[in-house]
């Protein structure tokens, strides 16, 4: 048996409503996606969704729509995907990183309160895996210091905190529909959500190379070609109707791996659903002393497995450069990203290849 370690889904009725945005709409800024923002802010229970060209770009404009500029500092954890500061590095901007909570890999709120200094500006928790951050503490920080909570929750679609979802949390909410994730759009994507008509307002021209609204060649605004194209919104919609019963089975997934994994061998499993949040499953990531060991076994089965991160961002070849960071900066982040494996997780995974993840793991530990 062969186990990606991601499985994204492209059906025909996906496949139809990208040829009909093809053969019916403007290529880009169609009427899909618009359709698509109206149905994504509404599933995030936001007043605004902003479609862009990628989480990455969604993460810049959200920041700068708040008025984020270089020079000013954004506290952000360093166990993320590099595009989480790389949305902001290149203008200048100064990553600030502050460790995380061994409990389940999101900013410590502790952490943060410490890393805070008179250029900080915002605050960047990142919903690692699919699990969301401490959102209410982030928040009372943020405000005593008068940050700007930007969420990237580029790995979090659909997932709760407290009655409400990921995306509508702190002062805008940043997705990524690259096609590994919850959904996708059948190419790259990303999605701004906000409840603020000013920073809304702003990401729309921004995306648009700064045109000012109805006009076609006045911009009062420095500018990028953000847009997302037609075609991918019209995937993007049948993606979103799915998308809940999707969670529901990764969730059902998840539980089965919890059960049949729990206590083998020096396996440390993934935080689970709390009092407060309920994840995703974006990924199911393991921890481990022998990960390159146990990678290598499941090599050899055909099971899929991703080292999601070996190297946290401030460990970096070109973070180290820019900045001088050096190993030891952030112990927890350092150890969890030395131990961590992912395994296959999917919303179309089956039972028996849950099983059979298992049982290759489990033999790895009986060898
Ligand atoms: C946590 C996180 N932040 C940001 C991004 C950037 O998204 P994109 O690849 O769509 O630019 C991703 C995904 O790739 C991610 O996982």
């Amino acid at each position: 048996m062969k186990v990606p370690i991601a499985q994204p889904v492209m059906t025909e009725k996906m496949i139809e409503a990208a040829a009909n945005a093809l053969r019916n709409e403007r290529l880009t800024l169609g009427e899909s996606v618009f359709k698509f923002e109206e149905a994504f802010a509404k599933m995030c229970g936001s007043k605004y969704a902003i479609a862009v060209s990628s989480g990455t770009a969604a993460l810049q404009l959200a920041l700068q729509a708040h008025g984020i500029k270089a020079a000013d500092k954004v506290v952000a954890p360093a166990m993320s995907f590099v595009a989480t500061t790389n949305a902001f590095v290149p203008f200048g901007v100064v990553p600030v990183f502050a460790d995380v909570s061994e409990k389940d890999y999101t900013l410590d709120p502790a952490k943060v309160r410490a890393a805070i200094d008179l250029k900080t500006k915002a605050v960047m928790p990142v919903h690692l895996y699919g699990h969301i951050a401490a959102m209410d503490e982030i928040n009372d920080i943020a405000r005593k210091h008068n940050l700007v909570v930007i969420e990237d929750a580029c790995q979090a679609h659909g997932a709760d905190y407290r009655g409400k979802k990921a995306g509508n949390l702190g002062h805008a909410g940043c997705f990524s529909f690259y096609p590994t994730k919850n959904m996708h759009v059948g190419g790259d994507g990303g999605m701004i959500t906000t409840n603020d008509d000013k920073v809304a307002d702003a990401c729309q021209r921004m995306r648009h190379c700064g045109r000012k609204k109805g006009s076609n060649y006045e911009h009062d605004i420095i500018g990028y070609t953000y847009r997302l194209n037609s075609a991918n919104a019209a995937v993007g919609i049948e993606q979103l109707k799915l998308l809940p019963e999707w969670n529901e089975k990764r969730r059902a997934a998840a539980r089965m791996y919890d059960q049949m994994l729990n206590g083998v061998g020096d396996l440390v499993l993934p935080p689970g659903p709390t009092k407060d949040v309920n994840p995703v499953y974006h990924l199911y990531t393991l921890r481990t002393k022998k990960r390159y060991e146990l990678k290598a076994h499941l090599d050899g089965k055909g099971v899929g497995v991703g080292l999601n991160y070996e190297t946290p961002i401030h460990l970096q070849p070109v973070y180290k450069q820019l900045y001088g960071f050096k190993e030891g900066m952030l112990p927890i982040t350092e150890r969890c990203c030395r131990e961590v494996i992912a395994i296959p997780m999917f919303a179309d995974i089956t039972q028996d290849q849950v099983k059979y993840v298992v049982e290759c793991v489990k033999e790895f530990y009986a060898k």
